[in-house]
Protein backbone atom coordinates (compact mmCIF):
# COMPACT_ATOMS: atom_id res chain seq x y z
CA UNK A 1 0.00 0.00 0.00
CA UNK A 2 2.81 2.64 1.11
CA UNK A 3 4.60 1.45 -1.63
CA UNK A 4 2.32 2.46 -4.24
CA UNK A 5 1.83 5.93 -2.94
CA UNK A 6 5.63 5.73 -2.76
CA UNK A 7 5.46 4.81 -6.70
CA UNK A 8 2.68 7.42 -7.42
CA UNK A 9 4.58 10.35 -6.40
CA UNK A 10 8.03 9.19 -8.17
CA UNK A 11 5.49 8.93 -11.30
CA UNK A 12 4.58 12.70 -11.15
CA UNK A 13 8.30 13.98 -10.46
CA UNK A 14 9.55 11.94 -13.34
CA UNK A 15 6.74 14.14 -15.49
CA UNK A 16 7.68 16.79 -14.22
CA UNK A 17 11.31 16.34 -15.26
CA UNK A 18 9.97 14.95 -18.06
CA UNK A 19 7.53 17.45 -19.43
CA UNK A 20 7.64 19.69 -22.42
CA UNK A 21 5.32 21.97 -23.39
CA UNK A 22 5.14 23.70 -26.64
CA UNK A 23 3.10 26.38 -26.15
CA UNK A 24 2.20 28.69 -23.99
CA UNK A 25 -1.01 27.05 -23.35
CA UNK A 26 0.69 24.04 -22.27
CA UNK A 27 2.82 25.44 -19.87
CA UNK A 28 -0.55 27.33 -18.40
CA UNK A 29 -1.86 23.79 -18.17
CA UNK A 30 1.56 22.48 -16.47
CA UNK A 31 0.78 25.39 -13.88
CA UNK A 32 -2.52 24.76 -12.95
CA UNK A 33 -1.65 20.88 -12.64
CA UNK A 34 1.36 21.14 -10.18
CA UNK A 35 0.50 24.55 -8.79
CA UNK A 36 -2.74 25.76 -9.51
CA UNK A 37 -5.22 25.65 -6.42
CA UNK A 38 -6.31 22.38 -7.04
CA UNK A 39 -3.15 20.81 -7.75
CA UNK A 40 -2.63 17.30 -7.76
CA UNK A 41 0.16 17.27 -5.34
CA UNK A 42 -2.49 18.65 -2.24
CA UNK A 43 -4.29 15.34 -1.91
CA UNK A 44 -0.49 13.58 -1.56
CA UNK A 45 -0.07 15.55 1.95
CA UNK A 46 -3.37 13.67 3.15
CA UNK A 47 -2.13 10.11 2.36
CA UNK A 48 0.07 10.88 5.24
CA UNK A 49 -1.54 9.15 7.29
CA UNK A 50 -1.40 6.43 5.37
CA UNK A 51 2.18 5.54 5.52
CA UNK A 52 4.40 3.74 8.36
CA UNK A 53 5.69 6.28 11.11
CA UNK A 54 9.34 4.96 9.95
CA UNK A 55 8.64 6.39 6.34
CA UNK A 56 6.76 9.16 7.33
CA UNK A 57 9.47 11.31 6.90
CA UNK A 58 11.39 10.27 4.20
CA UNK A 59 7.99 10.51 2.42
CA UNK A 60 7.34 14.41 3.50
CA UNK A 61 10.70 14.93 1.79
CA UNK A 62 10.00 13.11 -0.94
CA UNK A 63 6.45 15.21 -1.76
CA UNK A 64 7.98 18.64 -0.69
CA UNK A 65 10.49 18.08 -3.27
CA UNK A 66 8.10 17.29 -6.25
CA UNK A 67 6.38 20.64 -5.37
CA UNK A 68 9.71 22.30 -5.47
CA UNK A 69 10.38 20.61 -8.80
CA UNK A 70 7.26 21.95 -10.25
CA UNK A 71 7.69 25.48 -9.00
CA UNK A 72 11.75 25.66 -10.56
CA UNK A 73 10.21 23.63 -13.62
CA UNK A 74 7.54 26.24 -14.22
CA UNK A 75 9.37 29.13 -13.75
CA UNK A 76 12.37 27.86 -16.57
CA UNK A 77 9.13 26.93 -18.57
CA UNK A 78 8.09 30.14 -18.57
CA UNK A 79 10.96 32.32 -19.44
CA UNK A 80 11.59 30.41 -22.29
CA UNK A 81 8.04 30.89 -23.30
CA UNK A 82 8.65 34.71 -22.96
CA UNK A 83 11.59 34.58 -24.68
CA UNK A 84 9.87 32.79 -27.84
CA UNK A 85 7.60 35.08 -27.58
CA UNK A 86 9.82 37.77 -28.13
CA UNK A 87 11.61 36.63 -31.03
CA UNK A 88 8.13 35.55 -32.13
CA UNK A 89 7.02 39.60 -31.93
CA UNK A 90 10.66 40.44 -33.68
CA UNK A 91 10.48 38.51 -36.81
CA UNK A 92 6.51 40.09 -37.17
CA UNK A 93 7.89 43.23 -36.42
CA UNK A 94 5.12 45.99 -38.23
CA UNK A 95 7.31 48.61 -40.04
CA UNK A 96 4.12 50.70 -40.69
CA UNK A 97 2.64 50.84 -37.43
CA UNK A 98 2.28 54.60 -35.66
CA UNK A 99 5.56 55.46 -33.81
CA UNK A 100 5.11 55.88 -29.54
CA UNK A 101 3.84 59.53 -29.29
CA UNK A 102 6.67 61.97 -27.97
CA UNK A 103 5.79 64.83 -25.73
CA UNK A 104 6.87 68.16 -27.11
CA UNK A 105 6.79 69.63 -23.85
CA UNK A 106 6.49 73.27 -23.06
CA UNK A 107 8.44 76.57 -22.56
CA UNK A 108 9.18 77.73 -19.09
CA UNK A 109 7.27 80.90 -18.08
CA UNK A 110 10.02 82.67 -17.22
CA UNK A 111 11.36 82.25 -20.87
CA UNK A 112 7.78 82.96 -22.41
CA UNK A 113 8.30 86.55 -20.54
CA UNK A 114 11.83 87.40 -21.32
CA UNK A 115 11.10 86.44 -24.72
CA UNK A 116 8.12 88.67 -24.64
CA UNK A 117 10.14 91.73 -23.34
CA UNK A 118 12.70 91.12 -25.87
CA UNK A 119 10.32 91.08 -28.83
CA UNK A 120 8.31 94.38 -27.19
CA UNK A 121 12.20 96.41 -27.36
CA UNK A 122 12.89 95.08 -30.11
CA UNK A 123 10.46 96.67 -31.73
CA UNK A 124 11.54 100.22 -31.19
CA UNK A 125 14.97 99.38 -31.85
CA UNK A 126 17.25 97.66 -28.88
CA UNK A 127 19.46 94.84 -28.90
CA UNK A 128 20.17 92.31 -27.09
CA UNK A 129 23.34 91.42 -24.86
CA UNK A 130 24.16 88.88 -22.14
CA UNK A 131 27.05 88.77 -20.12
CA UNK A 132 28.76 86.33 -17.09
CA UNK A 133 26.74 85.63 -13.67
CA UNK A 134 29.67 85.82 -11.90
CA UNK A 135 31.10 89.28 -11.84
CA UNK A 136 33.73 91.28 -10.14
CA UNK A 137 33.22 93.67 -7.07
CA UNK A 138 33.78 97.04 -9.92
CA UNK A 139 30.79 95.51 -12.12
CA UNK A 140 28.13 95.03 -9.83
CA UNK A 141 28.57 97.57 -7.46
CA UNK A 142 31.40 100.37 -7.64
CA UNK A 143 31.16 101.62 -11.23
CA UNK A 144 27.76 101.45 -10.50
CA UNK A 145 28.26 104.31 -7.73
CA UNK A 146 28.39 102.23 -5.08
CA UNK A 147 31.40 101.78 -3.52
CA UNK A 148 32.38 99.52 -0.51
CA UNK A 149 30.90 100.56 2.66
CA UNK A 150 28.18 102.18 0.44
CA UNK A 151 24.45 101.64 2.64
CA UNK A 152 22.81 100.57 -0.59
CA UNK A 153 25.22 97.53 -1.01
CA UNK A 154 23.07 95.71 2.37
CA UNK A 155 20.14 95.59 0.09
CA UNK A 156 21.80 93.29 -2.33
CA UNK A 157 23.80 90.98 -0.36
CA UNK A 158 25.04 88.47 -2.48
CA UNK A 159 27.54 84.82 -2.70
CA UNK A 160 31.06 85.50 -2.96
CA UNK A 161 33.72 82.91 -4.36
CA UNK A 162 36.19 81.10 -1.54
CA UNK A 163 38.67 81.21 -4.29
CA UNK A 164 38.74 84.78 -5.30
CA UNK A 165 37.12 87.25 -2.63
CA UNK A 166 36.78 89.96 -5.58
CA UNK A 167 33.88 87.17 -7.39
CA UNK A 168 30.86 87.36 -6.49
CA UNK A 169 27.32 86.32 -8.19
CA UNK A 170 25.79 89.37 -9.91
CA UNK A 171 23.03 91.08 -8.06
CA UNK A 172 21.87 92.53 -10.79
CA UNK A 173 22.15 93.10 -14.88
CA UNK A 174 22.96 96.45 -14.40
CA UNK A 175 26.72 95.38 -14.08
CA UNK A 176 25.81 94.17 -18.19
CA UNK A 177 25.12 98.48 -18.36
CA UNK A 178 29.17 98.53 -17.65
CA UNK A 179 30.40 96.21 -19.35
CA UNK A 180 28.34 97.24 -22.40
CA UNK A 181 29.29 101.16 -21.94
CA UNK A 182 33.20 99.99 -21.87
CA UNK A 183 33.13 98.45 -24.68
CA UNK A 184 31.02 100.43 -26.88
CA UNK A 185 30.29 103.79 -28.11
CA UNK A 186 27.32 105.82 -27.54
CA UNK A 187 24.91 105.28 -29.14
CA UNK A 188 23.32 102.88 -27.18
CA UNK A 189 20.42 101.05 -27.22
CA UNK A 190 20.54 97.63 -25.47
CA UNK A 191 18.11 95.08 -23.41
CA UNK A 192 19.76 92.66 -20.95
CA UNK A 193 17.91 89.85 -19.91
CA UNK A 194 19.45 87.38 -17.63
CA UNK A 195 19.69 85.49 -14.28
CA UNK A 196 20.83 87.43 -10.47
CA UNK A 197 21.16 86.48 -7.14
CA UNK A 198 20.52 87.69 -3.99
CA UNK A 199 21.74 85.97 -0.07
CA UNK A 200 17.56 86.10 0.24
CA UNK A 201 15.69 83.68 2.93
CA UNK A 202 13.51 82.04 0.07
CA UNK A 203 9.67 82.11 0.65
CA UNK A 204 6.67 82.51 -1.21
CA UNK A 205 7.63 85.98 -2.52
CA UNK A 206 11.18 85.59 -2.31
CA UNK A 207 14.17 83.54 -3.83
CA UNK A 208 17.73 83.52 -3.72
CA UNK A 209 17.92 83.37 -7.44
CA UNK A 210 15.33 85.33 -9.90
CA UNK A 211 16.06 86.44 -13.24
CA UNK A 212 16.16 90.42 -14.87
CA UNK A 213 15.48 92.09 -17.76
CA UNK A 214 17.65 96.11 -17.78
CA UNK A 215 17.53 98.02 -20.63
CA UNK A 216 20.11 100.83 -21.41
CA UNK A 217 20.01 104.24 -23.86
CA UNK A 218 22.82 106.78 -24.00
CA UNK A 219 23.06 109.12 -26.86
CA UNK A 220 22.67 112.86 -27.27
CA UNK A 221 19.74 114.64 -25.13
CA UNK A 222 18.11 111.70 -23.89
CA UNK A 223 15.50 112.64 -21.41
CA UNK A 224 13.11 111.82 -18.54
CA UNK A 225 10.86 111.99 -21.54
CA UNK A 226 12.19 109.37 -23.45
CA UNK A 227 12.35 106.97 -20.25
CA UNK A 228 8.96 107.93 -19.42
CA UNK A 229 7.18 107.34 -23.15
CA UNK A 230 9.50 103.92 -23.22
CA UNK A 231 8.25 102.72 -20.12
CA UNK A 232 5.00 103.54 -20.94
CA UNK A 233 5.48 102.13 -24.55
CA UNK A 234 6.29 98.65 -22.78
CA UNK A 235 3.95 98.61 -19.92
CA UNK A 236 0.77 98.96 -22.45
CA UNK A 237 2.16 96.02 -24.83
CA UNK A 238 2.59 93.73 -21.81
CA UNK A 239 -0.48 94.38 -19.74
CA UNK A 240 -2.77 95.60 -22.11
CA UNK A 241 -3.28 99.12 -23.80
CA UNK A 242 -5.74 100.65 -20.80
CA UNK A 243 -2.75 100.11 -18.37
CA UNK A 244 -1.02 103.41 -17.26
CA UNK A 245 1.43 104.07 -15.32
CA UNK A 246 3.32 105.79 -12.59
CA UNK A 247 6.88 106.47 -11.54
CA UNK A 248 7.63 106.85 -7.61
CA UNK A 249 10.61 108.86 -6.47
CA UNK A 250 13.20 106.64 -5.56
CA UNK A 251 17.03 105.51 -5.16
CA UNK A 252 19.79 103.94 -6.72
CA UNK A 253 22.76 104.92 -7.18
CA UNK A 254 23.54 104.34 -10.55
CA UNK A 255 20.79 106.98 -11.67
CA UNK A 256 19.72 110.52 -10.50
CA UNK A 257 17.01 110.59 -10.50
CA UNK A 258 15.07 107.61 -9.76
CA UNK A 259 11.76 106.21 -9.87
CA UNK A 260 10.21 102.62 -8.78
CA UNK A 261 7.80 101.74 -11.94
CA UNK A 262 4.55 100.76 -11.16
CA UNK A 263 1.73 99.68 -13.57
CA UNK A 264 -1.74 100.43 -13.14
CA UNK A 265 -3.55 97.11 -11.50
CA UNK A 266 -4.53 94.74 -15.13
CA UNK A 267 -6.44 92.84 -13.16
CA UNK A 268 -9.10 94.80 -11.24
CA UNK A 269 -8.11 97.34 -13.64
CA UNK A 270 -8.09 99.88 -10.50
CA UNK A 271 -11.01 98.89 -8.27
CA UNK A 272 -8.72 97.33 -5.75
CA UNK A 273 -8.13 93.51 -5.14
CA UNK A 274 -5.72 91.06 -3.37
CA UNK A 275 -3.03 91.47 -5.95
CA UNK A 276 -2.73 95.34 -5.95
CA UNK A 277 -2.80 94.65 -2.30
CA UNK A 278 -5.55 96.93 -3.00
CA UNK A 279 -4.00 100.16 -4.15
CA UNK A 280 -4.88 99.93 -7.62
CA UNK A 281 -0.83 99.70 -8.31
CA UNK A 282 1.59 97.23 -8.82
CA UNK A 283 5.27 97.53 -8.85
CA UNK A 284 7.37 95.66 -11.81
CA UNK A 285 10.95 97.66 -11.71
CA UNK A 286 12.89 100.21 -11.18
CA UNK A 287 14.42 103.26 -13.39
CA UNK A 288 16.15 106.40 -13.52
CA UNK A 289 18.87 108.81 -15.63
CA UNK A 290 21.73 107.42 -15.59
CA UNK A 291 24.29 108.89 -12.91
CA UNK A 292 27.16 111.14 -14.85
CA UNK A 293 29.44 109.22 -12.50
CA UNK A 294 28.85 105.98 -13.91
CA UNK A 295 29.12 107.45 -17.67
CA UNK A 296 32.28 108.41 -16.54
CA UNK A 297 33.58 105.58 -14.97
CA UNK A 298 33.03 103.66 -18.15
CA UNK A 299 35.03 106.47 -20.26
CA UNK A 300 31.72 108.27 -21.77
CA UNK A 301 31.80 111.93 -21.43
CA UNK A 302 29.07 113.01 -19.46
CA UNK A 303 28.72 116.34 -20.74
CA UNK A 304 27.90 115.17 -23.99
CA UNK A 305 25.64 112.47 -23.63
CA UNK A 306 22.66 111.66 -21.24
CA UNK A 307 21.21 108.18 -21.21
CA UNK A 308 18.44 106.04 -19.27
CA UNK A 309 18.27 102.10 -17.52
CA UNK A 310 15.56 100.37 -16.24
CA UNK A 311 15.34 97.06 -14.59
CA UNK A 312 12.38 94.77 -13.71
CA UNK A 313 12.30 91.38 -12.12
CA UNK A 314 10.82 88.56 -14.45
CA UNK A 315 9.60 86.48 -11.92
CA UNK A 316 7.58 89.37 -10.80
CA UNK A 317 6.21 90.09 -14.19
CA UNK A 318 5.16 85.94 -14.70
CA UNK A 319 3.42 86.09 -11.42
CA UNK A 320 1.35 88.84 -12.16
CA UNK A 321 0.36 87.58 -15.87
CA UNK A 322 -0.24 83.67 -14.91
CA UNK A 323 -1.44 84.60 -10.92
CA UNK A 324 1.33 82.70 -9.75
CA UNK A 325 1.21 83.06 -5.89
CA UNK A 326 4.84 80.94 -5.06
CA UNK A 327 8.11 82.15 -6.61
CA UNK A 328 9.25 78.73 -5.65
CA UNK A 329 7.10 76.82 -8.34
CA UNK A 330 8.97 78.47 -10.70
CA UNK A 331 12.29 76.84 -9.81
CA UNK A 332 11.20 73.22 -8.91
CA UNK A 333 10.79 72.05 -12.04
CA UNK A 334 7.65 70.08 -11.61
CA UNK A 335 6.55 69.29 -15.18
CA UNK A 336 2.62 69.39 -13.98
CA UNK A 337 3.41 73.16 -13.21
CA UNK A 338 5.15 73.55 -16.23
CA UNK A 339 3.08 71.79 -18.31
CA UNK A 340 0.73 74.31 -17.72
CA UNK A 341 2.16 77.02 -19.93
CA UNK A 342 1.88 77.94 -23.64
CA UNK A 343 3.35 80.83 -25.28
CA UNK A 344 0.18 82.58 -25.83
CA UNK A 345 -1.79 84.31 -23.28
N1 LIG B 1 19.33 97.24 -10.60
C1 LIG B 1 18.16 97.69 -9.89
C2 LIG B 1 17.69 96.57 -8.96
O1 LIG B 1 18.03 95.44 -9.17
C3 LIG B 1 17.05 98.09 -10.84
C4 LIG B 1 17.39 99.28 -11.70
C5 LIG B 1 17.96 99.11 -12.93
C6 LIG B 1 17.15 100.58 -11.25
C7 LIG B 1 18.27 100.21 -13.73
C8 LIG B 1 17.46 101.66 -12.03
C9 LIG B 1 18.01 101.48 -13.26
O2 LIG B 1 16.99 96.81 -8.00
Amino acid sequence: MAQEIFDKVNALLAEIENAAPSSNEEVEQFRIRFLGAKNVLKPLFGEIRNIPNERKKEFGQLVNSVKQSAEAKFQALKSQADEADEAADAGNLDMTAPGEPLSVGSRHPVSIITNRIVETFSRIGFTVAQDREIEDDWHNFTALNTPEDHPARDMQDTYYLMDDPEKLLRTHTSSVQIRTMENTKPPIRTIFPGRVYRNETISARAHCQFHQVEGLYIDENVSFADLKQTIEYFSKEMFGHNTKIRLRPSFFPFTEPSAEVDISCFICGGEGCNVCKYTSWVEIGGCGMVDPNVLENCGIDSKKYTGFAFGMGVERIAMLKYRINDIRLLFENDVRFLNQFTSAF
